[in-house]
């Protein structure tokens, strides 16, 4: 069995891993390599968001009309796609993966996201995609809103200096050049908003396993939302 050896895995009972943290966590690229390692779907709901703020912006539609947003909403596409690894975030057919990645599409998330019925929109896509298992989603929300029955739940955190860094180097690659302590502000003002925010705030499920990743390399945390996965795969197909 070649790849991992983690082969052995798919064709089993199909779980639902729900993955939330604050931004920087760790998250995204975790729930991307569980879900590869596992042969299951990754869905990230923070692109999803994001897709919806670029059509925003695109549409000169002011990021608090939140009716606006909703019609807007409710006619448009946003499909991920997930293959090898990689995940390509499509919106009304056109590929966005690096757009939706911009300072621009950050700075203006969050007020887009923190608007009830554009949420009740993009939960019902989320739910809908999930709904057979076999996937790992990850956002703010997913363990007490999206998904509260998730199998298995995982909240990520690291120290925001390190979460400064990491976004730095992801800026850098894709080539903005931005000082850390403007990145530091930055986080730290939209954990703020995101925690804050009425509906649906990142927060951590009662049930979900904290893990800090400031010191944790991906492997590291990888693995441990692996072994975390195997125990509850085992469990299931007895
Ligand atoms: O994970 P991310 O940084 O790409 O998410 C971008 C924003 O989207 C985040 O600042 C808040 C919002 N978001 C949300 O409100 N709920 C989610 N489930 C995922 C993201």
């Amino acid at each position: 069995m070649k790849d991992n050896g983690f082969e052995a895995y798919k064709g089993m009972r199909k779980i639902i891993i729900a993955i939330d943290g604050p931004a920087g966590s760790g998250k995204s690229t975790t729930a991307r390599l569980v879900a590869q390692k596992l042969g299951y779907t990754y869905i990230d709901t923070g692109a999803m968001y994001r897709a919806l703020t670029l059509k925003v912006i695109e549409s000169n539609v002011d990021p608090n009309d939140e009716d606006s947003i909703v019609k807007l909403a409710e006619n448009t596409r946003i499909d991920l796609i997930y293959e090898n690894g990689n995940l390509k975030v499509i919106l009304d057919n056109r590929d966005v993966s690096d757009k939706i990645r911009t300072p621009e599409v950050t700075s203006l998330v969050s007020v887009v996201s923190a608007h009830p019925k554009v949420r009740d929109i993009m939960v019902k896509k989320q739910r809908e995609l999930g709904k057979d298992g076999g996937v790992v989603i990850d956002g703010r929300d997913i363990g007490t809103v999206v998904f509260p029955n998730a199998d298995l739940k995982i909240f990520m955190t690291a120290d925001v200096k390190e979460r400064a860094k990491r976004r730095q180097k992801e800026l850098k690659a894709q080539g903005f050049e931005i000082e850390i302590e403007k990145l530091i502000k930055e986080i730290e003002e939209r954990d703020e908003f995101d925690s804050n925010r009425e509906i649906s705030p990142l927060k951590k499920a009662d049930d979900a396993i904290e893990i800090d990743t400031t010191n944790l390399t991906i492997e590291e945390q990888v693995e441990l939302v692996l072994k975390k996965a195997y125990e509850l795969i085992n469990q299931n197909s007895n």
